[in-house]
């Protein structure tokens, strides 16, 4: 990092984008002078470590899975799979952080591809609680309720150009076994029709 002085204080010229926050007066002693403070420099450091509960999705959970606008163009989707597991169709879990549902995934227990398998949709994470094994976490809880229902397998699908999802399925013993072209749509609570193109591959994994 270079830093040269400026009237009264300092600034970058290593074409970051970092700010410089503190400026230090030429009446200051030299020593307190050579104090320069980013906003990227941390003034604290520590570890808070929280429960995670993975439990059934309650309606009140509802607005909350729209996590604070990045899915409430899908509310119309989110409230099918609260209806459906209202009907004993699905089953939607949620891991549930300080009473906000930092991830999901719902289950559908009637769209049989093959005798028995169960098909998972809408795996996701609040991104910045990805990467800590949440996902693992959610994608076994699943696995053990199909179990105890008697499933024998479980079916995804992920986009061709998930590669990271892929390989987070993948690493859990799910092999691709088909590929699919298709759509779905969905209706925003503005009332846009959003049809949705999709090209994925089918993994599977055989519970045991
Ligand atoms: C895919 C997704 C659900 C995974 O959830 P996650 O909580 O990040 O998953 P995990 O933390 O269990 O595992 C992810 C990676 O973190 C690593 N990891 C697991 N536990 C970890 C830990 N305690 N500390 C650090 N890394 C860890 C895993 O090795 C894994 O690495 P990989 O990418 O090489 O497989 C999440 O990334 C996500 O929501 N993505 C966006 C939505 C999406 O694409 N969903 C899939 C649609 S099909």
């Amino acid at each position: 990092m270079l830093v040269r002085r400026v009237g009264e204080g300092y600034e970058r010229t290593a074409g970051s984008c970092e700010l410089l926050v503190a400026a230090v007066s030429r009446r200051e002693s030299p020593e307190r002078a050579c104090m320069v403070m980013l906003v990227s420099d941390p003034l604290q450091q520590f570890t808070v470590s929280m429960p995670v509960t993975i439990r059934l999705c309650r309606k009140d959970d509802l607005p909350a899975l729209e996590w604070f606008g990045m899915f409430t163009d899908h509310r119309e989707m989110i409230l099918a799979a609260y209806d459906s597991q209202e009907r004993g169709e699905a089953l939607m879990l949620v891991a549930e952080m300080q009473g906000f549902p930092i991830g999901q995934v719902w289950i559908d227990l009637t769209l049989e591809r093959v005798d028995a398998t169960g098909v998972l949709w809408a795996v996701r994470v609040f991104p910045t609680m990805q990467n800590r094994g949440i996902g693992t976490r959610l994608m076994l809880a699943a696995e053990d309720v199909l179990c105890r229902r008697g499933f024998t397998a479980v079916e995804l699908g992920v986009e061709k150009d998930n590669l990271p999802a892929k390989r987070f399925y993948e690493r859990q013993g799910y092999r691709v076994v088909a590929d699919t072209q298709d759509e779905y749509s969905y209706t925003t609570p503005g009332g846009v029709l959003v049809c949705v193109p999709t090209e994925q591959w089918i993994l599977r994994k055989v519970l045991t």
